[in-house]
């Protein structure tokens, strides 16, 4: 079992394809990936990094199977990890939500004073309201498969550069 595990929901697949492209980018460190949709509990008590990645659905709402999973994310479960985000949205149709699914997990985990890595600036991207965004910042990744899908890759790996850093690996 790799330390660090990817916890993803994902719909129509955009979600899960980024976490394999972050999964990619930390090679040759392990990192297991892990559908929400099959998670248990022990698999987040398995892992010491997590990085939990969900697309935004319904104007503003978590992915169907995070908002099952994310009453899972107990302080129990998660004290003494270190936890980061990534989110998938659309900004051009959605840009008064923009990956706020993002910010909602953020706003779960935030609150049990687990400490979190790979805030991301908000630079590059067009939207009016994200719940995602704190203090000018975005909470982690935010990628746009629907109107971007050209900045992924390099977003992807800018990214996974600076989580390398900030987790000292
Ligand atoms: C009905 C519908 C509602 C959506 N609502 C939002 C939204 O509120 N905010 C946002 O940023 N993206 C929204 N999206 C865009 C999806 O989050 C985006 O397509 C994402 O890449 C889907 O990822 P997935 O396939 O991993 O679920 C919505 C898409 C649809 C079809």
């Amino acid at each position: 079992m790799a330390k660090i595990g990817i916890f993803y929901g994902s719909t129509t697949g955009n979600t899960l394809k980024a976490a394999e492209l972050i999964q990619k980018a930390f090679a040759p460190e392990p990192v297991d990936l892990v559908d929400v949709r099959q998670a248990a509990p022990e698999d987040l008590r398995e892992h010491e990094v997590l990085i939990l990645g969900t697309s935004t659905w319904h104007w503003g709402g978590l992915q169907d199977e995070w908002a099952i999973f994310e009453d899972q994310l107990t302080k129990d479960a998660v004290q003494g990890k270190k936890v980061a985000f990534f989110g998938l949205g659309d900004q051009k149709h959605y840009p008064d939500h923009f990956v706020d699914g993002m910010g909602l997990l953020y706003d779960k985990i935030k609150p049990l004073g687990i400490s979190t890595v790979g805030m991301w600036p908000k630079d590059g991207y067009q939207y009016e309201a994200s719940a995602a965004e704190v203090d000018g910042r975005l909470v982690g990744l935010a990628l746009d498969d629907d109107s971007e899908p050209r900045s992924t890759p390099k977003r992807v790996e800018a990214w996974v550069e600076q989580l390398k850093k900030e987790l000292r690996l």
